[in-house]
């Protein structure tokens, strides 16, 4: 074949250089996702709370401040919006404390194995409701279950149910007794009041909807 008619299609040359190209770019575009992804997943501070800088996951002291979830037109979801200070269990919890905290509800957690029916972030069983922003479900916001459980606080009601789901049936479904501890319970608390002010593009979906419509139905079915 005469070098005139060649196409390119069939060039080496051409090929090897393509794939150099889309090899190289490539390569540059991960390693800029690499590092944008770490920024966006790794967890805010405890300054970054009080100075009121924005981060996807908050600094373990989040659960020292008011969680609201808000509409963002925008972004056409609802999105975690961390408001003015408010006691936690009666107290402000330091950075420390508020972390071993945390760490506490996660491992009781998984003791619990709570993924065995529920999804945490969308991980687990489809048994029971999603928990990522059980802390923010309006039956907690209203006090509906301050009332039902005789307590004065969101947390200390959801600590009640968590120590004794089977005393106020909520959903058609019911949430057996685990053995759950004071300790565990407020460390559980803690872990899903932490959970909810993920930003987490709007997962689950129609939360707050769905969450509405599911009180709207209580004790129907
Ligand atoms: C055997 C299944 C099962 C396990 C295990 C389980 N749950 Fe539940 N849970 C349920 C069911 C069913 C409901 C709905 C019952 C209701 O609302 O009365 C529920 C409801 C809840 C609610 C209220 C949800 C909301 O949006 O208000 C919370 C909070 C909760 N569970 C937390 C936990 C945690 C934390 C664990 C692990 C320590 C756990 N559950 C383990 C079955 C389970």
């Amino acid at each position: 074949m005469s070098k005139k008619n060649a196409s390119v299609w069939t060039s080496i040359r051409f090929w090897r250089r393509s794939a150099a190209w889309v090899t190289g770019t490539a390569t540059v575009l991960l390693i800029w996702l690499t590092f944008n992804t770490m920024g966006q997943i790794s967890m805010g501070s405890d300054a970054d709370l009080a100075n009121g800088v924005k981060k996807r996951i908050p600094a373990p002291t989040v659960i020292n401040y008011h969680i609201d979830y808000v509409m963002d037109q925008k972004r056409g979801h609802e999105v975690p919006v961390i408001g003015q200070k408010e006691p936690f269990f009666g107290k402000q919890w330091s950075a420390e404390e508020a972390a071993a905290l945390l760490h506490h509800g996660k491992l009781t957690s998984q003791a619990k194995n709570c993924m065995n029916c529920h999804t945490l972030l969308g991980n687990g069983a489809y048994y029971a409701p999603d928990l990522t922003k059980a802390w923010l479900d309006p039956r907690w916001e209203d006090g509906t279950m301050a009332a039902i459980t005789g307590k004065n606080s969101k947390e200390e009601a959801m600590a009640e149910f968590l120590m004794h789901p089977s005393q106020y049936p909520t959903h058609a479904r019911m949430m057996p007794n685990l053995n759950i501890t004071q300790d565990e319970a407020v460390a559980l608390v803690a872990f899903l009041k932490h959970m909810s002010s993920i930003d987490t593009n709007g997962f689950p979906r129609n939360f707050s909807q769905n969450a509405k419509r599911l009180e709207g139905g209580t004790n129907a079915h």
